[in-house]
């Protein structure tokens, strides 16, 4: 696989949320695509099975799981693998996509998307893992940069670094969280555009915006508020390094109205045809 084989640029989408399954099935919305959370439909039968069928005559979809632990110690989950192959076989998604991070250990599920030290052992390690994981489902899979409120004193590179390294050499492809980076680089006081200038742009397929909560002296990745200025500028800056990518807004808490994300995404389109046509004048001129 090469990195050249990006998918093609799907436009500008929402996370699906089950709030919103009828009005999506019965009413046209300008939605490009929509992703999935995974393990959500990763069961026998029922409603949300059947609302995803629907929405997938309806709308392109992707795939993106939170229980890939992909950093653990532990065995990969054979059985976990299985259902997310088969689901993806139902769904036939543009791509499926996971966290870089660890989420459990000896076969406990913390729910939670913990950091990894970024570490040579832990680039080895993961590099392994990402390429049995790909080869089990027979694509690359875009693994995501997590929100994180420690760090760990043995870490011998920096995040972007260890990110940028595990994508080369596991033939991975990255899902950039720009929200994600904002609450990091506040809580561990680094400058977020260092972050993206150290991105393969090969290699980012996707784009996640969310807002967030800040504590003042900490800021806590929420997905329960709308996006803020300072995340706007940083996707913009996104868009002027990498182009035309992917995007999408991750809600999770106090889900608003349809409309109301749908105003908050027409705000990422704006913001990226004005970048890409601001490129365009200066290429030109
Ligand atoms: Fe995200």
């Amino acid at each position: 696989m090469t990195p050249n084989n990006l998918q093609p640029h799907l436009g500008f989408g929402l996370g699906l949320r089950s709030e919103h399954y009828l009005d999506l099935i019965e009413n046209r919305h300008p939605i490009d695509w929509l992703e999935i959370l995974s393990e959500n439909y990763m069961i026998a039968g029922g409603k949300p099975l059947y609302y995803l069928d629907r929405i997938c005559e309806r709308y392109p979809v992707v795939m993106h799981g939170v229980s890939l632990s992909i950093g653990s110690v532990d065995s990969l989950n054979e059985n976990y693998l299985k259902d997310l192959k088969k689901l993806a076989q139902r769904v036939k998604p543009k791509w499926i996509s996971d966290h870089l991070c660890w989420t459990g250990t000896q076969g406990i599920n913390l729910h939670d998307l913990m950091p990894l030290p970024y570490t040579e052992e832990a680039l080895t390690h993961l590099v392994t893992r990402i390429r049995q994981v790909q080869d089990f489902l027979g694509q690359r899979v875009l693994l995501e940069n997590v929100s994180s409120y420690l760090t760990y004193q043995h870490s011998t590179i920096s995040e972007w670094e260890f990110l940028r390294a595990v994508a080369q050499e596991a033939d991975c492809l990255i899902l950039l969280d720009i929200n994600n980076i904002h609450v990091s680089a506040h809580n561990h006081d680094f400058d977020p555009l260092i972050y993206l200038e150290a991105m393969p742009a090969d290699r980012i397929q996707q784009i996640h915006l969310a807002g967030h909560l800040n504590k003042g002296d900490y800021s806590i990745d929420t997905h329960d508020h709308e996006i803020i200025d300072s995340v706007w500028d940083l996707y913009a800056e996104s868009v002027r390094r990498f182009g035309h990518i992917s995007t999408m807004i991750e809600r999770d808490d106090d889900i608003p109205p349809l409309t109301t994300l749908l105003t908050e995404l027409q705000k990422a389109r704006t913001i990226s045809a004005g970048v890409l046509t601001q490129h365009q004048t200066a290429i030109s001129a």
